[in-house]
């Protein structure tokens, strides 16, 4: 059974219940995820060559400091750094570190900032110089299945109608959706229902309802699906060191399909941008 709160009167952990927010939250939402949206933006001249992620890290700190938003990250669940930069194999959950990127890698970098209470969630693909075309392909697909993901977006259909449009594409592609991590409610939360598959069929999941907020953020692997946590407890790699590569937005549900928070106000959002 699902049940759905209005989201002033619901205890601020996640129960499980779907919280409904209102125009105000909804106003919030858009700035954090603006904020987001902004920083991602500005990333780009950044990431190339010879650059560690420790640097892009600290960018998104200071951006967020600079803003009067924390990010997310920073001291969640154990985690220290203020984004997760995963580059080729990594699926997810990448940690930021001293080493220098290469021509030809490609990184995602997530970044959820934390602007007066509300979340803004997203992540991007950065390619670093020339990548190769099968880069190119992996990056055009897993953007493309975000896209159709949101456009399943609407009051009325079920959650699992986002999943099944998402693996539709993405199996017609010949590649693979990792099952192991999934988009999620937020809003005043990081994490919270409902869970947000990124495979599946329209008829399964809780309904969606007009003021509902989630995150997709499909993985798509250009081998199979399957991945394993490194030893640092958060490191998430494809099993068979291929390829991957996520895109997420913030969604908030409206009466006649989505909202998406955190679209590029540079018109930054598709792939195939380097610096
Ligand atoms: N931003 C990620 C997401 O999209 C979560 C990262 S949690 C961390 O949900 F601890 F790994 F940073
Ligand atoms: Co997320
Ligand atoms: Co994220």
């Amino acid at each position: 059974m699902v049940t759905y709160i209005d989201a002033t009167s619901a205890p601020l952990k996640n129960t499980g219940v779907i919280r409904l927010y209102d125009a105000e939250a909804f106003a919030g939402m858009r700035k954090a995820c603006q904020l987001t949206a902004r920083c991602l933006d500005e990333l780009y001249p950044l990431v190339k060559p010879g650059v560690a992620t420790d640097v892009i890290d600290r960018f998104v700190f200071e951006f967020g400091m600079d803003h009067g938003a924390l990010p997310a990250t920073l001291n969640y669940r154990g985690y220290t750094k203020s984004s997760c930069t995963s580059i080729n194999h990594v699926v997810c959950h990448g940690i930021p570190n001293d080493k220098p990127l290469r021509e030809g890698d490609v990184v995602n970098i997530d970044v959820t900032f934390i602007l007066d209470g509300w979340h803004g969630d997203s992540s991007r693909m950065y390619p670093v110089g020339e990548i190769k075309r099968a880069a190119e392909r992996l990056l055009e697909v897993t953007h493309e299945c975000l896209m159709r993901g949101i456009a399943a977006v609407r009051p009325g259909a079920r959650t699992g109608a986002i999943g099944e449009a998402i693996q539709a594409y993405a199996e017609a592609e010949r590649c693979s959706v990792v099952r192991d991590f999934c988009g999620h409610g937020v809003g005043r939360l990081f994490h919270d229902a409902p869970n947000i598959l990124h495979y599946g069929r329209a008829n399964e999941g809780p309904e969606m309802k007009e003021g509902m907020i989630f995150t997709i953020e499909p993985m798509i692997n250009l081998g199979r699906p399957h991945v394993k946590v490194l030893s640092d407890g958060w490191t998430a790699v494809t099993r068979d060191r291929s390829l991957s590569a996520q895109y997420e937005h913030t969604v908030g549900v409206t009466a006649d399909g989505c909202e998406i928070f955190t679209l590029s106000p540079g018109g930054l959002d598709r792939p195939g941008l380097s610096a």
